[in-house]
């Protein structure tokens, strides 16, 4: 596809998946709030169990939160369905967009396995609606009785991540666990929830005792929801943190993210504080495992001597980044410089010197997939050539 159409597709979808989260997770952080802020009446009135009194934009909202008897269900009901459902289209097309059709450049790495990118699409496929199906499963089998199924559920959490860890590059890895998630919740809604809510009203309507029970196995994929929400979101904006997704231990830092965000979400919902603890402990065990050292391999005597020149960087980048990052690429799939960034000039060069060390030498996410092959000797130089003061003359 033409580079150009690529990236306004990229962008326009992006912005509506962005816009359509905000307003799913939104309203539903709003009805959980909402949930706990009820206050019993003054005057207990039949069928209400509590209300709440807001003001917004100079406007007082008064809400009651209540339950239908037969036929008094209102004509006109407002549903939130089309939320979740807009964020999950615009998240999938998301996903072709970039990591479906761009020849595995942001799904795959040769050095985790060298799948074709058709194979990694498909597995990745697998992954989400798999994951879906079996979930389903479990939670309709006889185990779902039991408080065990949490337990069960994370360790098959934690399996998914390792298994996806060791098969797409980090970040293909991260973003497939957010789409399964993601796909989890939004068939919760249309399968489980939506149709429940719809039961207790037609009851209603047909002037039947609406069977309040139906709301509970509502309640509970909802919970479910509820808990993937904060690692979903993390993992949303996890592609900016080369940090988290190319760690050596990736399957790990993914593992301790879902674990804090799920904890945290705990503390929300039960207003409990104590999950803050194990919260933070996974905080401490992130901030230590990405705690990036200073790069290795430089002398301890750095002479004169062993001064690094330009020329020799230069001619690493124009060797190992340019393909890429320059006003004219030559690669195949990065026909426009990604994120503008390039090394044409040595003033370019100087310009991204600080990001350079980052990627190159500290974290090694780039090359992206170390698609050029860079050696591990041309990283230390060019690190040493920074610590040197990055010249250019
Ligand atoms: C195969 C294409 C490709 C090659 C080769 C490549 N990059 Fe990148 N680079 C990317 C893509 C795609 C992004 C945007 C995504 C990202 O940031 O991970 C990027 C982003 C960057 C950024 C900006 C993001 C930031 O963190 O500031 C820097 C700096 C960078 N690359 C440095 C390099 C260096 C240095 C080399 C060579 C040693 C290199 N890249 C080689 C594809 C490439």
């Amino acid at each position: 596809m033409n580079s150009n159409l690529h990236e306004w597709l990229n962008l326009l979808i992006r912005w509506g998946h962005f816009l359509a989260g905000i307003m799913w997770i939104g309203t539903s952080l709003y009805f959980v709030w909402m949930d706990s802020s009820f206050k019993p009446l003054a005057e207990p009135k039949k069928g209400v169990d509590g209300e709440v009194w807001m003001v917004h934009g100079g406007n007082f909202y008064h809400v009651e939160k209540r339950r239908f008897g037969p036929g008094e269900m209102p004509s006109l009901l407002h549903w939130f369905k089309w939320e979740a459902t807009l964020t999950w289209l615009t998240g999938f097309m998301l996903l072709i967009v970039v990591y479906y059709m761009t020849s595995g450049a942001y799904l795959v790495d040769a050095q985790v396995k060298n799948l074709s990118p058709g194979l990694a699409s498909l597995i990745g496929l697998g992954v989400i609606f798999g994951g879906w199906i079996f979930y389903d499963l479990l939670l309709r089998s006889p185990l779902a009785k039991s408080k065990w199924v949490n337990v069960v559920g994370l360790f098959l959490t934690a399996a998914i991540i390792y298994f996806l860890t060791h098969t797409f590059s980090g970040r293909g890895a991260f973003i497939h666990l957010g789409a399964m998630f993601g796909t989890m919740m939004v068939l919760n809604v249309w399968v489980h929830i939506l149709p429940n809510q719809q039961a207790i009203i037609e009851a209603s309507n047909a002037g039947n005792e609406p069977n309040y029970d139906l709301g509970k196995i509502a309640k509970t994929r909802s919970m479910h929801n509820s808990y993937m929400t904060l690692p979903v979101l993390f993992i949303m904006i996890s592609n900016h943190f080369p940090s988290t997704f190319a760690h050596s231990n990736n399957w790990l830092v993914l593992i301790l993210i879902v674990l804090m965000g799920a904890l945290v979400r705990h503390v929300m919902i039960s207003a409990k504080y104590w999950p803050l603890a194990p919260a933070l402990a996974c905080l401490v065990a992130l901030v230590s495992m990405t705690y990036v050292k200073a790069a290795r391999g430089l002398p301890e005597n750095d002479s004169e001597n062993s001064k690094v020149h330009f020329f020799q960087i230069n001619h690493i980048l124009q060797n190992r980044c340019v393909q890429c990052h320059s006003r004219f690429p030559t690669d195949s799939v990065f026909t426009v410089a990604p994120g503008g960034v390039v090394f044409d000039t040595p003033a370019d060069i100087q310009q991204w010197s600080t990001r350079i060390n980052e990627r190159a030498v500290q974290q090694k996410t780039m090359p992206l997939a170390n698609k050029t092959q860079m050696l591990d000797e041309e990283r230390i130089l060019l690190g040493k050539w920074i610590s040197q003061g990055a010249r250019v003359e």
